[in-house]
């Protein structure tokens, strides 16, 4: 985020802040509501010209953009998380081609003291931080739950991003509650999540790449405290990415070369996070570090010619490389599942370890 950003988002903030404020003063009509509605469209069409969407969204007190706090909002900023906690609302995204009649009648809703809920229209999405079901067949319960575990995930992230002590507890915490709530019953991809905006992309992913890991890993016979630090590695392995900067790693296209090299440094900028934290089990170490290097032995980071990674990381790499053609990013559609397991079939015995391929086509076709 650039410092004109940053100062185009606080802008629309304090606007949003001082509208809501007189038309909670004066009746809509009002002739001093219009030209403060005027104002905001214009400054939010502004900025939407320039990227699809604007995702605002609450943790504790502060406001977040794209995975980091916006800084020195002050008592403004203060102002509209208020505003948006009694509405019990933790996110906003606006959309491009947002109509102006569409923002008056959202900002009447924030304003007025009757309307209780505010619910989302076609170019505003309001809500919780949560990640409904969407997958047939998936219980509300493991929903929930899931969705209370990506909350603390996003916590955990957005805390290494900010500079705060690294909590592996909460980790492994995390992925007691999932080997707790899971039964080799399920279809594991009954239990993934689908995203819901672009910023919670890492923590989504983690936490599917995290599932589905684990549930190759009970598949194949790992059960105990061996299952649990695969679980660790697999939540951990893309941890690296939180010291790429946000314009790369929210970019709404395909990487440059520049870019790309950057991008490609997360495994070792991971591994050399995690060896600074106590207690984290050496295979996340090892999973940060490999989990881009292929089968085969190429990829990044090139270790040397002979070094193969290990077999955690391998199956870290097949869970990776699924859930990322699952998801739908802002270069392209989701991949349809038949297509996926033909890339991971193409794959096998290049980038990815064939028999871990088989099994994991198995494992979720069963
Ligand atoms: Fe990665
Ligand atoms: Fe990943």
């Amino acid at each position: 985020m650039t410092e004109t950003d940053r100062q185009d988002i606080v802008k629309i903030i304090t606007e949003i802040v001082s509208t809501v404020t007189n038309m909670h003063l004066y009746p809509p009509t009002h002739p001093q509501v219009a030209p403060l509605v005027d104002r905001l469209y214009e400054s939010i069409s502004m900025l939407l010209e320039a990227v699809p969407e604007l995702t605002l969204i609450l943790v504790d007190e502060d406001i977040v953009l794209h995975g980091k706090p916006l800084p020195n909002v002050g008592p403004v900023g203060k102002s509209f998380v208020k505003l948006l906690t009694k509405k019990d609302l933790e996110r906003i995204t606006l959309l491009k081609g947002l109509p102006r009649e569409q923002l008056f009648d959202f900002l009447n809703d924030l304003a007025s003291v009757d309307v209780k809920t505010v619910s989302s229209r076609s170019c505003i999405k309001v809500g919780k931080i949560s990640f409904d079901g969407e997958l047939d067949g998936e219980s509300d319960d493991f929903a929930e739950f899931r969705n209370t575990i990506i909350a603390d995930l996003r916590a955990l992230y957005y805390g290494i991003r900010s500079g705060k002590k690294f909590a592996i507890d909460e980790v492994k915490h995390i992925v007691a509650q999932f080997i707790e709530n899971f039964t080799r019953s399920m279809n594991p991809l009954s239990l993934l999540a689908s995203l819901k905006s672009e910023d919670e992309y890492t923590y989504v992913h983690a936490t599917n790449v995290s599932l589905l890991a684990m549930s190759l890993a009970e598949y194949l016979g790992f059960s105990g405290k061996p299952l649990e630090n695969i679980g660790v590695a697999a939540l951990l392995h893309d941890v690296g990415k939180m010291v790429i900067p946000d314009e790369i790693l929210n970019k709404p296209g395909q990487l440059d070369t520049d870019e790309r090299t950057v991008m490609e440094t997360h495994p070792l900028m991971g591994l050399q996070y995690l060896t600074k934290q106590a207690d984290v089990p050496s295979l996340a170490l090892i999973a940060a570090m490999e989990h881009h290097l292929k089968y085969d032995g190429s990829g990044y980071p090139h270790i040397n010619d002979s070094w193969r990674p290990n077999i955690v990381s391998q199956m870290v790499s097949v869970a990776d490389v699924f859930d990322a053609l699952r998801s739908k990013r802002p270069y392209r559609d989701a991949v349809a599942q038949d297509k996926i397991i033909s890339i991971l079939r193409h794959e096998s015995g290049k980038a990815l370890n064939p028999e871990l391929v088989e099994h994991f086509i198995n494992m979720i076709e069963q």
